[in-house]
């Protein structure tokens, strides 16, 4: 189908498979606003995504509006389909207290302690002009118009209230969260989602990426906390590396995606192989060595994110890399405890050509059902 259904137990975007476009925004509220329009806006917010989820416009619409007022709906999805938008809302940790340790909302008793900030990884060279954020929208759909017209009319929809403070196209999704989709390839040109975890085991899912009841706040139950990191690739270097030294780096076959020294995509990883030298065959530095569950405490992430090439820089070098999402029941345990080994002492030999840029947490609340708002429970 062309609707991912907006209520739910659940927010959608987060297990639905994922699509193939991203428009990401991160939000900030007015210095003036207040606890009462932060709600008005997450109510107006709530609306327009039923709406537009469903392949609809906004409001009295983009034609069908009185002819002296502009319209309520910007209009460039007249005609199109839905195509699958899902439309996700996350809370920062500025949303509960501010850069000056202010509790703007009156949330701060509400915070989860799930959501505490990331700590400083080794190589981080974040802008924090591209990280943060009090609110997020990640909007996901087949078709990249729909993903835009949706984030474009959620930002009007703000005006006075909360404006974007940095947001990120995506096309290529890097991950599939359903064994029905195949492997997509990242600009680095290798298979990336292979052994992601997928939303087709829910057992999976209630243990490693949906809030549980006891967690923490009642409100964030159903929920899930979403890290996201721009991540810049030196394209360049890369592309002059020669392709056994690449394979080297990830630890996987480029052609099939198989581990190094078996044949198909899902053989199992097997992090004891040895090869007739008696080397192992993925290497100490391999990035999959240093991501998988077993050498962090078991913890793994459903990845959903996307490639994105942003033109090119000053120096004419491509502007590309991964714009990183995970959803996770507690990122201090999860993503905290993955990137710790990435960037630690063993360093990922990947980080030689790549460098995380921008850096977001947010806490998803749960679904919404119908004559609610997004959110509502933190507001209880
Ligand atoms: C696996 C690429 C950043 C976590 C992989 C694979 C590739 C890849 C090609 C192998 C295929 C697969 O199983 O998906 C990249 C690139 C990155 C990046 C190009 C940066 C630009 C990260 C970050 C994390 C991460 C920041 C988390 C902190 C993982 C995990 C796996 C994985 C958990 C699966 C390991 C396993 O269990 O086999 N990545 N990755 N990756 N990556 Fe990354």
């Amino acid at each position: 189908g062309q609707v991912v259904p907006f209520f739910g137990q659940h927010q959608a975007g987060i297990v639905t498979p994922v699509q193939d476009r991203l428009h990401f925004a991160a939000f900030d509220l007015s210095p003036a606003a207040t606890r009462a329009d932060l709600v008005a806006l997450l109510t107006a917010w709530t609306n327009a995504a039923s709406h537009l989820t469903a392949g609809n416009d906004v409001g009295t619409g983009a034609v069908t509006g009185p002819p002296d007022s502009p319209p309520d709906d910007t209009g460039e999805a007249l005609g199109l389909q839905a195509a699958r938008l899902t439309l996700t809302v996350g809370f920062g940790t500025s949303l509960f207290t501010d850069a000056t340790g202010k509790d703007r909302f009156g949330l701060a008793g509400s915070r989860p302690p799930q959501l505490a900030e990331l700590p400083a990884f080794p190589g981080d060279a974040l802008d924090p002009a591209a990280s943060g954020g009090d609110l997020c929208v990640q909007a996901c759909a087949d078709d990249p118009q729909v993903a835009v017209h949706a984030i474009r009319n959620l930002a009007r929809l703000a005006r006075g209230t909360a404006s974007v403070r940095y947001s990120q196209l995506g096309f290529g999704r890097t991950s599939s969260t359903s064994t029905s989709q195949a492997t997509a390839r990242n600009m680095m040109g290798f298979k990336d989602g292979t052994n992601n975890i997928t939303a087709d085991d829910p057992a999976e899912m209630n243990a490693h990426v949906w809030v549980q009841p006891g967690d923490g706040p009642d409100w964030m139950t159903g929920g899930s906390y979403l890290v996201s990191r721009r991540i810049r690739m030196l394209i360049e270097p890369w592309d002059s590396t020669p392709l056994t030294e690449q394979e080297r780096v990830i630890g996987r076959f480029k052609g099939t995606g198989a581990p190094l020294g078996l044949r198909a995509e899902f053989d199992p990883l097997d992090l004891t192989a040895k090869g007739p030298d008696g080397e192992p065959l993925i290497d100490a530095k391999a990035h999959v060595r240093l991501a998988h569950s077993s050498h962090n405490n078991g913890a793994v992430l459903l990845r959903r994110g996307y490639s994105f090439t942003d033109g090119t820089d000053e120096l004419g070098r491509l502007e590309a890399g991964l714009f990183f999402l995970a959803y996770q029941r507690d990122p201090r345990t999860q993503f905290v405890t993955i990137q710790r080994s990435l960037a630690g002492k063993v360093n990922d030999a990947l980080n030689e050509y790549i460098q995380h840029v921008g850096s977001g947490l947010f806490a998803c609340p749960p679904g919404v059902q119908p004559g609610q708002h997004w959110g509502q429970s933190a507001f209880a």
